[in-house]
């Protein structure tokens, strides 16, 4: 079964890529597989300089997921188009590089240069990180903050921008139409949901931070939900994430009005969890009747999508 999805400037052998944050530069999971078996890879955020990222612990396993306060750990852009991507330049898989901020003149440093980068086939635009106090999630909550840093970076990207959405907002059909009219490629969503779990001995958060992003199967059916609802306002292309560790939550995905998946969470439990999902999705659509991705697509009922033939 040919699995391939073409998303606007975005030619995927197969719709599973692992999510932002949750397969570092893939050089751990290179170990386990080969990374050419990928839809994509999104790397991890990317700012304008080093960050050390939030004082620990800031990483803790919940009885209904994982919370996480990392606060966009990372080596500074320069640094990642040196020593990062070259790695994963060997590989025939389009690179998702996602870019973070505090200031709008942040976001538009680095998008640029990443953009320039060779491989890099599209950039995700982090406006949902809930672990950080400045930048991220003030543009991810307001559709007029929203829509300005869209347009900005949309400016000086020489590849597709697609915006990735928070969860921790009233209404995110409207940040995802203010996305859309500033002229975003697509959209990817969900980002975590923001958390707190207690120390029962003291009564205070086991996080650093205080608060973290919840992540993992707790949070598919409100990814569900509203990547759906977006679904029936936005005619981009979503690539859709929360929870998603086997092949049939995949395809919940897919109903729901995504046109790729993302994998999280589920990496750090399964090292081959997006290969065995892209192995087990044949039979997966198969066993449900469905006789392509394409046909997921076309009998979930939707528009304006381009997605190559089986
Ligand atoms: C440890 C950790 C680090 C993350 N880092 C980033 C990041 O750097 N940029 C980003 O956009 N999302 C980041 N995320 C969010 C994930 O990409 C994803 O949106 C979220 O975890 C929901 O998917 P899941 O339930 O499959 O994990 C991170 C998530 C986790 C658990």
């Amino acid at each position: 079964m040919n699995l391939a999805v073409e998303l606007q400037g975005l030619s995927l052998k197969n719709p599973i890529m692992p999510a932002s944050g949750c397969f570092g530069f893939g050089r751990e999971f290179h170990e386990f597989y080969d990374l050419n078996e990928l839809g994509a890879i999104m790397i991890k955020a990317a700012t304008g300089t080093a960050r050390f990222g939030n004082a620990t612990p800031r990483v803790a396993e919940t009885s209904s997921g994982m919370l996480n306060a990392i606060g966009l750990q990372n080596p500074g852009v320069e640094s990642i188009i040196e020593n990062e991507l070259p790695f994963l330049q060997q590989f025939d898989t389009p690179i998702i590089a996602n870019v973070a901020g505090s200031t709008e003149e942040e976001y538009v440093y680095v998008a640029n240069k990443l953009s320039e980068a060779e491989g890099v086939a599209a950039l995700e635009l982090n406006i949902s990180c809930p672990n950080v106090k400045n930048g991220g999630i003030q543009f991810g909550t307001n559709p007029e903050e929203a829509m300005a840093l869209t347009e900005a970076v949309k400016a000086v990207s020489r590849v597709p921008v697609y915006v990735k959405l928070s969860p921790n907002v009233s209404d995110i059909v409207a940040i995802a139409q203010a996305v859309e009219s500033a002229g975003a490629d697509g959209i990817t969503m969900i980002n975590t949901l923001i958390g707190m779990q207690l120390d029962l001995r003291t009564g205070e958060p086991l996080l650093a931070n205080g608060t973290g992003g919840l992540s993992g199967p707790a949070i598919k059916p409100i990814a569900i939900r509203m990547v759906r609802a977006v679904r029936e306002h936005v005619s981009l292309p979503i690539i859709g994430m929360g929870g998603v560790s086997h092949a049939e939550d995949v395809l919940e995905f897919l109903l729901a009005g995504a046109d790729a998946v993302a994998v999280g969470t589920a990496n750090f439990t399964n090292p081959y969890c997006c290969k065995n999902i892209i192995d087990a999705l044949p039979d997966t659509l198969d066993r449900y009747g469905y006789a392509s991705v394409k046909d997921i697509v076309e009998r979930s009922g939707r528009r304006g999508i381009s997605i190559s033939s089986s």
